[in-house]
């Protein structure tokens, strides 16, 4: 560990903290959860801005917060609600695992969320960096929350060239941390590192002439900022065929399912779908077969309408999209039900099935 911190001896630790929060006080961006200090607000904010980016965030972030006041109101809130207000976000696991830890800190801590890194950490979802940030945002305790940005921002300050996409490396940066972490205002210094990040010290081609922590920076002295952090690539990810359909009913009623309560996308919706697993053999006629083989569904199709690609972090399918009609005998119950499309508001669908949907309605124009 000492040795992967060779440089941090070169920082003059004090005026780095200055020159980073006296930057960070005149230059932050103006945004929703930074209006005050609530811890309920804090947590939010930082699940949502898990892998999904600051502008996405802003409107989901203010209707949230419209539906959702307070701890209490998030914990007494009907679950399909709760993933409706997260439709199209994705990573639905988060808003899972907030509600749940949300009705906890109701229950067990009276609705405050608990202030020692111990109680926070075993919040369901709280991991290392969403208890820093919260830890010292709302709460001003000193603790580091480090994500792949302020890796990336202290790999190049203090030129460290361990591989960020290992695990085992946050530890080097949360050490990193501690020991720079300004202990007057812990939360400005993180929110300052994550800022840095964001605006100045960016994947490609940072801005270090208006960087300004430039004077403490090894990696722009050494002028390695560039090659900086270190991150190797994960496996690619997976192709998935499948094939969706949007099939009415005698009644006019478009059939969708509610996904199972664990996995990928669990307890939002769809349209009936199979998965292709020999795409150049499938024809229109063992597409209906595989429908009647999975859910016992007699289907007849009618136009494939389009094709539809959607990428997730370890797979990406692959969907062609159907019309049809189904027979009468296919009834509602066991997660199927029959909708008007308009009624499709009031269901949270992920993306891939909007773009379906769009798709239809663009179909259905011509
Ligand atoms: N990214 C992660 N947390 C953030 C925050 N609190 N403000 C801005 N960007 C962030």
């Amino acid at each position: 560990m000492v040795n992967e911190l060779k440089n941090i001896e070169k920082i003059s630790i004090e005026i780095f903290q200055e020159d980073l929060i006296t930057w960070f006080k005149a230059e932050q961006r103006e945004l929703p959860w930074r209006k005050d200090q609530d811890p309920y607000k804090v947590w939010v904010s930082e699940i949502m801005l898990q892998q999904t980016r600051v502008d996405t965030v802003i409107p989901y972030f203010n209707r949230f917060i419209e539906w959702f006041p307070t701890i209490e109101d998030l914990a007494n809130a009907n679950d399909d609600k709760v993933l409706k207000a997260w439709e199209g976000l994705g990573y639905y696991s988060r808003v899972r695992n907030l509600h749940s830890a949300v009705k906890e800190v109701n229950e067990k801590y009276d609705g405050q969320v608990p202030n020692s890194p111990k109680e926070i950490s075993n919040l369901k979802g709280v991991g290392p960096y969403t208890a820093g940030a919260i830890l010292s945002i709302a709460y001003g305790i000193p603790e580091p929350a480090v994500d792949g940005n302020v890796m990336r921002v202290l790999s190049r300050i203090l030129s460290i060239w361990e591989d960020i996409a290992k695990p085992s490396t946050r530890k080097v940066f949360e050490n990193a941390v501690r020991q720079l972490i300004s202990h007057d205002d812990p939360s400005a210094f993180n929110q300052a590192l994550m800022e840095l990040g964001a605006l100045i010290c960016t994947p490609t081609s940072p801005s270090c002439l208006l960087c300004p922590v430039r004077d403490h920076c090894q990696g722009f002295h050494e002028g390695v900022e560039s090659e900086l952090p270190i991150k190797t690539k994960k496996n690619s990810q997976k192709n998935v065929e499948l094939a969706a359909i949007i099939v009415k009913n005698e009644m006019g009623k478009v059939l969708i399912h509610k996904r199972p309560e664990t996995g990928l996308l669990a307890n939002l919706w769809e349209f009936p779908n199979v998965e292709i697993h020999q795409p150049l053999l499938m024809d229109r006629t063992q597409i209906t077969d595989l429908f009647k083989d999975s859910f016992d569904m007699n289907i007849m199709l009618d136009k494939g309408i389009g094709q539809l690609e959607h990428v997730f972090s370890h797979l990406i399918w692959n969907i062609r999209v159907y019309t049809g009609t189904i027979s009468s005998d296919f009834s509602e119950g066991n997660g199927w039900k029959y909708i008007s499309l308009d009624e499709m508001e009031d269901y949270a669908f992920p993306v891939s099935y909007h773009k379906i949907l769009k798709l239809y309605n663009d179909y259905t124009k011509k």
